[in-house]
């Protein structure tokens, strides 16, 4: 049987060239020989504040990225979360089933909660959220970044509760964690690209072309070359956007060239940002592209709305036997 995996991600602007190399890329390819559900998770988004307006609009504008990127609703279920309810209802049950204090040591929370005035209880048990999300449909594997692997082995810890106490039901999900493309900050090369850092540390999918190159232009290298000097870690981290795009585009020759440039100390860093541009700007134009043309299209709403309806499908008949296993009323 082919395997089943679900990922989901949050409706937060838009994407980023970190989620595509690192996360979007893989979920695309994992479409060949699964059996895949993608989610955009409002539902976790408004564990923390979120205008709702805005909300709506990035849900349906991660949608068209993510069509955009290669992620083909053909194939694949893809769907936003608040459109299957049946997510919150087994989060509750989930919830009965999950111990304080493994939340309580989710280090994401840590980290999101540390110094803010108001934490949800929603921020809490947003873990318990994303169990139910993967184990709604059954789904065994989980394509993620190491940041969320505590969060998928929470969700095992959930599955094998919930059957020892209920009875045998959900499988076990295993993370899926992509081959290491972590692209680093541009401001920044000692921390990931993300969109919390600020916009000069990440480049859009979508922005703008201009607004790219200058931000590529001014990314943090080093003050000088000799032979043989190990490299900075924001002249690495320019070399892996080189990489990855070469390896898309199936052309890694000018990162070979310019890296024995480097080697013998003689690369100039203006050429190799405008290399990684040109070469970056070779793998997003079809992208955004696309994008264009599906917002165009208007058909949006429709991808989403059938993604929705046969995610229902699966929800309705796992909610129905959860529901019988732990003696609540059969609808
Ligand atoms: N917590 C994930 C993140 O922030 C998003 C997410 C929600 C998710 N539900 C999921 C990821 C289920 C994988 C599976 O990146």
């Amino acid at each position: 049987m082919v395997q089943r995996v679900f990922s989901g991600i949050q409706p937060t602007g838009t994407l980023h060239i970190g989620n595509y190399f690192g996360a979007i890329r893989n979920w695309a390819s994992l479409q060949e020989d699964h059996d895949c559900v993608y989610c955009i998770v409002d539902y976790h988004a408004i564990t923390t504040e979120i205008d709702p307006k805005v909300l709506r609009a990035a849900s349906r504008s991660m949608a068209l990225d993510l069509i955009a990127c290669g992620i083909d609703p053909q194939r694949t279920i893809l769907f936003t979360q608040s459109a299957v309810p049946e997510h919150t209802e087994l989060a509750w049950i989930f919830g009965c089933v999950t111990g304080y204090s493994d939340l309580a040591r989710m280090t994401q929370f840590k980290n999101k909660s540390a110094g803010k005035k108001f934490v949800s209880a929603g921020l809490f048990i947003y873990p318990v959220l994303q169990a139910a999300d993967i184990l709604l449909y059954r789904a065994t594997g989980v394509p993620v970044g190491e940041d969320q692997v505590q969060h998928v082995e929470l969700s095992r810890r959930i599955a094998r509760r919930f059957n020892a106490r209920f009875g045998e039901f959900f499988p076990e999900p295993e993370p899926i964690v992509g081959k290491g493309a972590r692209v680093m900050s541009l401001a920044d090369p000692a921390i990931k690209m993300s969109k919390t850092a600020g916009e000069a540390h990440y480049i859009g999918v979508m922005e703008d072309e201009r607004s790219i190159h200058s931000k590529i232009r001014s990314a943090v290298t080093d003050t000088g070359l000799k032979p043989g000097a190990t490299m900075s870690l924001g002249v690495a981290n320019l070399f892996e956007v080189l990489d990855l795009s070469g390896g898309l585009l199936g052309d890694r020759s000018a990162a070979a060239e310019l890296r024995t440039e480097f080697e013998s100390g003689k690369l100039m860093y203006s050429r190799l940002k405008d290399t990684v541009f040109e070469n970056l700007m070779e793998v997003l134009r079809p992208i955004r592209q696309r994008r264009r043309e599906l917002e165009a299209s208007g058909i949006v709403e429709d991808i989403l709305r059938e993604g929705a309806n046969k995610a229902r499908v699966i929800a309705r008949e796992n909610m129905t036997k959860v529901r019988e296993m732990a003696g609540l009323v059969i609808r």
